[in-house]
């Protein structure tokens, strides 16, 4: 893609990474994604907000090249992450005027991951400013946004806010802006639920650190630039700040059909009792789903066989996830089955340590379930909608 015009001086010269499918060797991407990098070209000094994945650091530079860019004096480094940072190198080569602007924890992080010489960076500090002459650059540190070092810059006379990771979204579009709301609401859930829920805290302080500026245009470093602002801050507040809904998340994994058996009873039971359900079979299922499911669920119930005395390896690596991205849940419970013996409640219940949930009374079926065991799993229905209840969920 050839560099995009924002503004009569701004630029967007990043890379539209389509075929890119796996983020971090974990993160699904079906969607692609785009390293966002933005030249400002201000009347005395020129900036270039990010850089781009090494993977694409042609598209960088030769984006540049078109706009007969022939000198850069400042890199502004957002983020510390190789995704944004790792063209950092050629960039610096390339532009040997150029000084790296970042705060002080990026820069140690910058010299440790990418071996930036100490010299070619300048640090800022929180609400410090930068003039390029005719436009000024103010620095608002952000820290774990998902790093402890990460940072954004507002573009003072424009009022852009240049956030990096926050409030963005992989998905590669041809669009420089969101034209299909729906469809970038679903990548920035994802994206927020993989990336930005375990720091749902601390993104509540962020948030109020920017709420008295004027924000004419969000540009993050992932997916399309929103012109429209309050379409992704409000979505933000929701997921941060509204209560869970009346919601079932159920991860499971059947490996003959006893555990099967049981869930397909219990989201029956739960359904019957006007609650919403959100299954994910663990062997099949695209994990950022499941994330995303986690954003609004009340509760979730994991469905295990036992396997080697434990949980199923797959249901180890589901509920691993879900205890570290910290959701909103209230209440968790487990169901499932076992041959001879073993400790498979024990060790997932253990696995939740994070999570603030009550938990709620497990149902074990010793083999295939029996009717004993489907009238526990309609008492779990009828506790769950009790807690719900309780909570005001229902409505
Ligand atoms: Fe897009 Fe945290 O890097």
């Amino acid at each position: 893609m050839k560099p995009r015009k924002l503004k009569a001086n701004i630029y967007w010269v990043g890379a539209v990474d389509w075929d890119r499918r796996l983020f971090d060797e974990l993160i699904p991407l079906p969607d692609g994604t785009s390293y966002n990098a933005y030249l400002i070209k201000g009347s005395e000094k020129t900036a270039l907000i990010d850089t781009v994945d090494p993977t694409m650091a042609g598209v960088l530079t030769n984006n540049l090249n078109q706009l007969d860019v022939k000198n850069i004096d400042y890199v502004i480094a957002n983020h510390a992450e190789q995704d944004h940072s790792g063209t950092l190198p050629q960039i610096l080569k390339l532009y040997p005027n150029a000084k790296v602007v970042a705060t002080p924890k990026c820069k140690s992080l910058l010299m440790n991951l990418l071996l930036i010489p100490e010299n070619k960076i300048m640090t800022v500090e929180d609400r410090e400013t930068l003039s390029l002459g005719d436009e000024t650059l103010e620095f608002i540190h952000a820290p774990w946004v998902h790093w402890p070092e990460t940072m954004l810059t507002y573009l003072r006379e424009d009022k852009i806010l240049f956030t990096c990771d926050l409030f963005g979204s992989h998905f590669a579009t041809s669009n420089l802006y969101v034209t299909d709301e729906a469809t970038v609401y679903e990548s920035a859930k994802r994206y927020y639920a993989e990336i930005m829920m375990p720091f749902r805290t601390v993104i509540q302080k962020n948030l109020e650190k920017i709420k008295d500026l004027q924000i004419h245009m969000i540009a993050p470093s992932h997916g399309p630039i929103y012109d429209k602002p309050e379409f992704i801050l409000e979505a933000y507040r929701d997921w941060i700040y509204s209560p869970p809904e009346n919601i079932v998340v159920l991860p499971y994994i059947s490996m003959h059909g006893s555990t099967k058996k049981m869930v397909e009873y219990f989201v029956e039971a739960l359904v019957e009792r006007g609650i919403t359900v959100k299954q994910f079979n663990l062997a099949k299922t695209d994990i950022g789903k499941l994330a995303m499911a986690l954003v609004d669920s009340a509760t979730i119930v994991v469905g295990s066989p036992t396997v080697l005395v434990g949980p199923h390896p797959n249901i180890v690596y589901g509920v691993y996830l879900a205890n570290a991205l910290r959701p909103k849940l209230k209440f968790a419970s487990i169901i499932g089955s076992y041959g001879w013996g073993g400790r498979m409640v024990e060790r997932i219940t253990e696995m939740l340590s994070n999570l603030k949930v009550e938990l709620l009374n497990p149902v074990v079926a010793k083999g295939f379930p029996k009717e004993e065991d489907f009238r526990k799993l309609d008492g779990l229905a009828d506790e769950i909608l009790d807690k719900h209840k309780e909570h005001n969920l229902t409505n």
